[in-house]
This record gives structure tokens, C-alpha cells and sequence, in this order.
């Protein structure tokens, strides 16, 4: 949209979530708060976006959102100086779109529809609100009609404006020159001595040019302040994630336990058994079956394979077709090619497996040295027999056969049988 610069405020001082880091941060399914806001931001105006920060969060932000410019609100006085602060930053007769860094739900179609309304009524500006089931800590909306007339924070409620259920979002949409011209006039003489930024709206309606409102769902809009707050979103999103992977030929049994993340890729015909964690950057291809308990991060899972249960599948792996990865397997950072098999207690790290291997039992890859990561290959069609040691770095040729127990230094030929074990002794009993 043209018209329009979109702010974000991210300069609060997230007192509520204790914690070091700045709460918008903060996570839900594997993003952070305002890593959501960002990528609506880029829909909506991705050539004009700001976003106010602090002292502490500066840096951060501008090396990770850097399409957008970053203004520092020095002290945190509330969200109406959080604005203010931009003043300086904005391009003339744009319209001003606010959003809220702990607001991260919000969908683009919400904001075109507010902007929309906007437009049509002809107002100076307009806000999203929604019905809280419990509207703790929300500002509360008083109306007329389609107008806004007044918002109360929590802090500032009596017992009759505490029983209001519509609430702000904080998101609004509001002509430049307006909100500028009036946000000089909201001052701090409050408990916390901020300056709300919602005191506007009585300002607004006094001077017969009031906001109007657009409704959206509790789901999109609600806040994060406190830690009770994150874990609600996440399950919100957790719901979204899977509704949708679901709806698109996925069966997660019992979903509540399954942990997903926003990006994570899954087509049809695969199966999710309870309790699995598919952290970010997961591509899982057709019909493959995660079994319980198996926790798999930053990889691509090939067509009908099987994983789990209890199978780790670490960063920068790609798992081919037909693959079956079992019991207590940790696989790292390698390659295993189609109709391999390690069903059993194993860790392959930096290593890449051939099609047709067969990983016997407790066999592990020696990739660390102390001091550095080696890599170890084993071609198609080997065999290695249980409880094998690779030590890399270290090729094991195709066609080749590892004896069980053995400890492997050297590299193994094709065609060949490899067996490093001392010969066993039987001694009578005395
Ligand atoms: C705010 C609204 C409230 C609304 C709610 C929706 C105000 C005064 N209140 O309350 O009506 O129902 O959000 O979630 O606007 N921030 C700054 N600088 C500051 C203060 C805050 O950038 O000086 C940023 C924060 O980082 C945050 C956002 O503004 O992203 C909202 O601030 P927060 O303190 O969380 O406001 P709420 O109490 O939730
Ligand atoms: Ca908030």
C-alpha cells in the first residue's frame, strides 16, 4: 500500500515477562513476537516501515529486520512519546498504520479490511478492536454508534469501565498531521507517568472528528505481556499450524501434544504420532511416519521413510527415500541416500551414508578428534555389523561388510570384509 508508512513499537520495557531479554523476542512456534509483526509489516508497506526500539534491543533489531528503519526512543514514557519519536522519520501525507510488537497474531487481510474502513468512512483514523473473554489488562473501548469515544487503560478503570469486554488492539490507522497535532497534547499525569497513546481517541471525539472501529477476533489481537500471555499465543499458533497441515492431508494424533513450528513443511499422507517436536527449517515429504518422542530440527525428511520413536534429527541433515531411522539414532549434519536403515541406537554425525546401508545396532561415528569435526562416507550397499566404532575421517567403499565390535581407523575397499576384533579365548571354569 502506497499511502501508508507502518510503525511498530518495540521500546517497552517488558517488566511483566521478567526476563533479560526484551520481550519482543520472546518466541511462539520457534519466531519471535516481533519477527511476526515484521513480516506483516513487509505486506503491507515494505518500503516504508519503523520501528521504535530501545537502548538495549536497538542493535538486534536493526541487524535482523533490515528493511526497516530503526528510530531509538530514549526513555520509555509510554506509547504515545513511542510515536512521537518518529515524527522526524516520517515521508509527508502518508497515513500512519501502528502496530504493536507484542501484538503478533494480527493477519494481513485484518489490516487491509481496517485500512479499508478507513477509507470509507472518511475518518481521521481508525482502530482495531476485539471482545476479550477476560479483558484484563486491555484498554477499554467506549462507543457511539460506529465511533470511538473514549479508551481507559486498565490501570486508570473504575469498577463500571472494568466491565466493558471490547478492547483496544492497540493497532490503528491514523491521518499524519492529526495524530501529530494531538499527540502533543496527551501529557503523563498518570500513576506510571506515561504518555498513552490512547488518550487520543477522547481528543479525537471532543474535537468532532472521531475514530471509528473495525472488529477483528480475539485470536489475532491478543497481547503478549506476561509469560502466562506467550505460552496462550503459542498455543494459538501451535492450533493455527497444525488446523492447517491437517486440513491439507496430515494426521497428527493427538495433536496436543505435538509441538510444530511456523515453518514447518509436511505433505500428504504423513503421520505425526503423539508427542513429537518439529522444530524450525523441518521440509517432511510424503507420506513419512514420525513416531513418538522423536525431536527433529532444520532438515528434509525423504518420501515413505520412518523415523522414531525416539529418534533425534539434528540441523542440516536430508534424509532420502525410504529411509528408516529407529530407536534412540541421532543423526547430525549428514546425508543418508534412499533404503538406508539405522534402526538402532546410533549416532552418525558429519557423515554421508550411501543407498541400500545397513547400520547394525550401537554403531557410532567418531567425528571429534578434540579438536575438530571429521567427516566419514560410506557407500551404497554396506553393511556394518553391530556395535561398530568409525573413527574418522574414514571411507567405507561400496559393497563393503564391517564385522560387529569392530573399531575402524582405516579406510575399507570396496567388495571387502572388515573386521578389527582380538580373537576369543575360552578357559575352563576351575
Ligand atoms: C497497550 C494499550 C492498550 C491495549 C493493549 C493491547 C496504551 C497506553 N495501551 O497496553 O490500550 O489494549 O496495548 O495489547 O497504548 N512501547 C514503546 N514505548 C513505550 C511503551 C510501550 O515502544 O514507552 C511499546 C511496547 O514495546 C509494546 C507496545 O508499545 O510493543 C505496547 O506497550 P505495552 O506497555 O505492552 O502496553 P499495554 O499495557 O499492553
Ligand atoms: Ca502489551
Amino acid at each position: 500500500m502506497e499511502n501508508l508508512v507502518s510503525i511498530i513499537l518495540a521500546a517497552g520495557e517488558s517488566k511483566r515477562i521478567k526476563s533479560a531479554k526484551s520481550k519482543i523476542f520472546h518466541e511462539i512456534a520457534d519466531k519471535s513476537l516481533i519477527a511476526y509483526v515484521y513480516s506483516t509489516a513487509k505486506k503491507i508497506s515494505p518500503k516504508n516501515i519503523i520501528i521504535v526500539c530501545n537502548k538495549k534491543n536497538i542493535n538486534q533489531i536493526s541487524n535482523n529486520f533490515t528493511q526497516a528503519k530503526t528510530v531509538l526512543q530514549n526513555k520509555p514514557k509510554g506509547t504515545a512519546d513511542a510515536v512521537l519519536c518518529i515524527k522526524k522519520e516520517l515521508p509527508k501525507n502518508k497515513d500512519v498504520l501502528i502496530l504493536f510488537g507484542d501484538v503478533p497474531l494480527i493477519e494481513y487481510s485484518s489490516i487491509q479490511r481496517l485500512i479499508k474502513t478507513h477509507n470509507s468512512s472518511n475518518s481521521i483514523g481508525c482502530i482495531l478492536t476485539f471482545k476479550a473473554k477476560d479483558p484484563f489488562g486491555y484498554g477499554r473501548v467506549e462507543t457511539e454508534g460506529n465511533i470511538v469515544k473514549k479508551i481507559t487503560e486498565e490501570i486508570l478503570a473504575n469498577k463500571k469501565i472494568k466491565q466493558i469486554n471490547l478492547c483496544n488492539s492497540g493497532i490503528m490507522i491514523c491521518k499524519q498531521d492529526f495524530l501529530f497535532n494531538n499527540l502533543i497534547k496527551i501529557n503523563d499525569k498518570n500513576i506510571k507517568n506515561e504518555k498513552y497513546i490512547t488518550d487520543i481517541f477522547e481528543i479525537a471525539y471532543k474535537s468532532d472528528r472521531p475514530f471509528h472501529f473495525s472488529m477483528c477476533s480475539e485470536e489475532e489481537l491478543q497481547g503478549v505481556n506476561t509469560r502466562e500471555d506467550l505460552i496462550k499465543l503459542d498455543l494459538t499458533m501451535q492450533n493455527q499450524i497444525k488446523k492447517k497441515l491437517i486440513n491439507n492431508g496430515v494426521t497428527i494424533l493427538q495433536p496436543g501434544t505435538v509441538r510444530l513450528s511456523y515453518d514447518t513443511k509436511i505433505a500428504k499422507d504423513c503421520t505425526i504420532e503423539p508427542f513429537v517436536v518439529i522444530k524450525k527449517g523441518v521440509t517432511i515429504k510424503r507420506n513419512v511416519t514420525i513416531k513418538s518422542h522423536s525431536v527433529i530440527e532444520n532438515c528434509i525428511i525423504g518420501e515413505d521413510s520412518i523415523i522414531g520413536p525416539s529418534a533425534r534429527i539434528r540441523p542440516y541433515s536430508i534424509i532420502g527415500k525410504k529411509v528408516k531411522i529407529g530407536n534412540f539414532v541421532e543423526i547430525k549434519n549428514s546425508i543418508i541416500k534412499d533404503e538406508t536403515s539405522i534402526s538402532h541406537l546410533s549416532y552418525i554425525g558429519d557423515s554421508t551414508i550411501g543407498k541400500k546401508v545397513n547400520i547394525g545396532a550401537g554403531t557410532i561415528t567418531c567425528n571429534y578428534d578434540g579438536k575438530k569435526k571429521n567427516k566419514t562416507i560410506i557407500k551404497d550397499n554396506v553393511f556394518v555389523g553391530s556395535n561398530t566404532s568409525i573413527v574418522a575421517p574414514l571411507i567405507i567403499g561400496y559393497n563393503s561388510i564391517i564385522g560387529a565390535g569392530s573399531v575402524i581407523t582405516k579406510n575399507v575397499p570396496s567388495n571387502s570384509l572388515a573386521i578389527e576384533r582380538t580373537e576369543q579365548q575360552n578357559f575352563k571354569k576351575k
